[in-house]
């Protein structure tokens, strides 16, 4: 970036639910976002790991214009239609999953499984975990380590607890004494601090809800979909859910969730026991079709291990000589920087010198960069990270 960002726009039409900062980005090119007076931003916030192909990226733009030639942008679920059959087919081929339940959001997804679980299960607890982050629905919230988020919509879906991330004893305990139907963690938690979640957990988890009959869900919305370096973040572990989530990159920046669920759990599930209007119509679908072809792809995944792990190491040495860098957590393009004192300052700061990161609660820096990064901007956000820090 080489000009000063013009002062925002005032908002006063849209409901104040969001702080927005910055300039009003009109266009977007790869990996950088455009201003309205023509600076230039390195993207390594990408919606909120959403733009996993960062902008403007042909395939995309391929996929909308021949969903668009078909006239089809929706249709209704009361009918078929391909484009989101092949895609669930194609989520299946590629996964421990045997049906999949298509919605528009990551909190739409969650709320979904937790549905599905109650109905397989007939028990109406939740159980999740410190860290995490689940949606801003009325179950989603509940399952959400945030408690001044919460606080303002209390009563929230009674029966969800969320426990301490690690405690075997109080899970064991919870499993044991109350009516829990589902487990549901992130494999690698986004919004509670950038934290790969230790395998041990995920083993120990799965071995719980299979002694006591819960669901386990794994929340992917952010995690998922190669941003690990693997399709499914859980890969990594060995582990396989009950159910597992998706939303974020699925459609290529269109509004779109998921549920992948085992025929075990689909059993449970009959006509009429949830819908949504717009959920898997074939513009979202076929553009998720050929996003899920470009993110399975192995060369594609091996060339996110091999940028992630280049990041990471870059991260690590400014930690060495940045001694506000407490901790340095991730895997793949999903990185978080602690810092022994607030984060949001540097958020600003990077901003003005043309880097987009964000927090990830109150002492953390994200960086999620659109997965087609390249090296050569990597070095670049990682430079300016460290002048910004410095
Ligand atoms: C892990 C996780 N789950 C669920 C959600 C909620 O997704 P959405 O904002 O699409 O409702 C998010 C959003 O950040 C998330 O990171």
């Amino acid at each position: 970036m080489t000009t000063a960002a013009p002062p925002p726009p005032a908002t006063t039409a849209l409901l104040g639910v969001y702080a927005r900062v910055g300039p009003t980005f009109v266009a977007g090119e790869g990996c950088e976002l455009i201003a309205a007076d023509g600076s230039r931003y390195l993207d390594c916030v990408a919606g909120i790991a959403v733009n996993a192909l960062g902008y403007g990226h042909p395939l995309i733009r391929d996929a909308v214009t021949r969903a668009l030639e078909t006239g089809l942008i929706h249709v209704s679920n009361l009918y078929h239609t391909e484009a989101g059959e092949r895609l669930a087919e194609e989520l299946i081929a590629r996964s421990f999953a045997d049906r999949v339940f298509f919605c528009n959001s990551g909190a739409e997804a969650n709320e979904a499984a937790f549905k599905f679980a109650r109905k397989w299960s007939r028990k109406p607890g939740i159980v999740a975990f410190t860290g995490s982050f689940h949606g801003r629905l009325f179950a989603s919230l509940a399952a959400t380590d945030r408690p001044d988020y919460r606080a303002p919509f209390e009563p929230l879906v009674p029966g969800v607890h969320v426990l301490p991330l690690g405690d075997r004893a109080a899970a064991q305990r919870m499993l044991a004494e109350s009516r829990v139907g589902a487990v549901i963690v992130e494999p690698v938690q986004g919004e509670g601090g950038v934290r790969p979640v230790p395998a041990e957990w995920l083993v120990f988890l799965r071995e719980l809800c299979d002694a006591h009959g819960a669901a386990l869900i794994f929340d992917e919305v952010q995690c998922g979909l190669g941003r690990t370096g693997t399709l499914f973040a859980c890969e990594q572990s060995g582990v396989l859910p009950d159910m597992l989530t998706l939303a974020k990159p699925l459609a290529g920046g269109l509004p779109m969730g998921a549920v992948l669920l085992t025929d075990r759990i689909a059993a449970a599930l009959e006509p009429g026991d949830h819908a949504t209007t717009f959920g898997g119509g074939p513009l979202v679908a076929t553009v998720a079709l050929a996003v899920l072809h470009l993110l399975a792809a192995p060369e594609f995944l091996a060339a996110v291990q091999a940028r992630g792990a280049r990041l990471g190491a870059a991260l690590h040495a400014l930690a060495d000589r940045i001694p506000k860098v407490k901790e340095v957590r991730g895997v793949g393009l999903m990185w978080g920087l602690e810092l022994s004192q607030p984060a949001a300052p540097f958020v600003t700061a990077a901003r003005e010198l043309g880097l987009l990161i964000t927090t990830a609660g109150p002492s953390v820096l994200r960086l999620v960069p659109p997965l087609v990064i390249s090296n050569a901007e990597l070095d670049r956000a990682v430079t300016l990270l460290g002048e910004v820090l410095a």
